[in-house]
């Protein structure tokens, strides 16, 4: 398979030749025309890029997958044409949880390139912003004044409520609201009939609701169920079968069972080598949580409070989700124990 490089900031990106990707960079719009629903949030936008120069921060905050780093990326483009991508630094904020990492890499990139004419600014687009802590928004709320003459920041995060109010009030805020079924569907159909998949209407509406409105948990479910040949409702079944949220309650019923090594193994499993984020794991372990004999455990609940609130502060996933699991091993022995 061969490879084209493009080369951005130090995070080299590898994209693949189309037969080869992944459908949700295949499928990913590359015009604020082509996104769908979002229709408020398009138009607002399509009357910045009219008028580049008034543009302000901007805060792009909803649900997972409902398109929020693509139209910042569709932005972008618009606004920059060929040099989009020498004048866009894009961070991923729970990676690089250091704001001095941060701090370093806005500024490498605000002094690396001059401006050419018809480019109104640099942007900096600060993904997952709602994971930094507060003291790192502080010291971005700085960094964001500090170049703000030359830079545009995009923030996009899943609960605006957790950006502290002085970013807020300095950022437009757009809303994303979670994707309307008949036009995910709509889409999935699309996109099976461009890759000569067969599928049944049903199964691509079975794909929705376990994908709640999530388009990247969607194509990546279509894309799976592909590879057992037609969609249809055994293939879709099958895939949701194995998918990282039935993993995860796999996960909390071993450590229920008592058996805490064996949920630890499992857990790092899906951490390391499925490359599931300590985010998603700890969601998914409260949705299992809700679905279980303990759903009314305070215990069980509390736990699952602390590791998530560790886990936004950024403390080390393994050592925190390994501490939550033995806790739910302790409540499964305990529970165990009371009914003899
Ligand atoms: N409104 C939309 N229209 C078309 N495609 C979409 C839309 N929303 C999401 N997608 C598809 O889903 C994939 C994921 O979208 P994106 O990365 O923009 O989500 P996000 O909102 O940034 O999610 P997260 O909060 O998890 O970062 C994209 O590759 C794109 O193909
Ligand atoms: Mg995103």
């Amino acid at each position: 398979m061969s490879k084209k490089s493009i080369p951005s900031d130090d995070d080299e990106k590898v994209i693949t030749d189309s037969e080869h990707l992944m459908w949700v960079e295949k499928y990913r719009p590359q015009s604020l025309s082509e996104v769908f629903n979002q229709k408020e949030v398009i138009s607002r936008l399509e009357a910045i890029v009219a008028r580049p120069n008034e543009m302000p921060h901007l805060l792009f905050a909803g649900p997972p997958g409902t398109g929020k780093t693509t139209v910042a990326l569709c932005l972008a483009r618009e606004i920059m044409k060929e040099y989009w991508r020498e004048y866009t630094l894009e961070l991923n904020a729970s990676n690089e949880r250091g704001i001095d990492t941060v701090r370093m890499r806005i500024k490498n990139f605000a002094s690396y390139a001059d401006r050419r004419e018809g480019v109104p600014f640099r942007i900096v687009l600060l993904d997952e912003s709602d994971s930094m802590t507060n003291d790192a928004q502080t010291a971005l709320r700085r960094i964001m004044e500090e170049s703000s003459k030359t830079t545009r920041f995009i923030l996009t995060a899943n609960y605006s409520s957790n950006i502290i109010e002085p970013i807020q009030s300095r950022c437009a805020v757009f809303r994303f609201s979670p994707l309307r079924q008949e036009d995910v569907v709509n889409y999935l159909e699309g996109i099976c009939k461009k890759e000569g998949v067969r599928y049944e209407r049903n199964a691509l509406s079975l794909i929705y609701q376990s994908t709640e409105g999530d388009m990247r948990h969607a194509l990546n479910m279509l894309q799976s169920a592909s590879t057992l040949g037609e969609i249809d409702s055994a293939s879709v079944n099958r895939v949701t079968g194995i998918s990282g949220k039935s993993k995860v309650a796999g996960v909390i019923d071993t450590a229920f069972a008592g058996d805490f090594l064996g949920a630890r193994n499992k857990m790092i499993e899906l951490l390391q080598v499925s490359g599931m984020s300590e985010h998603d794991f700890i969601k998914y372990a409260n949705e299992a949580l809700s679905k279980s004999d303990y759903a009314s455990s305070i215990e069980a609940i509390q736990a699952t409070a602390e590791a998530d609130y560790r886990l936004m502060m950024g403390s080390n996933p393994d050592i925190q989700l390994s501490a939550y699991l033995a806790q739910l091993a302790k409540l499964g022995k305990q529970m165990e124990r009371s009914k003899k």
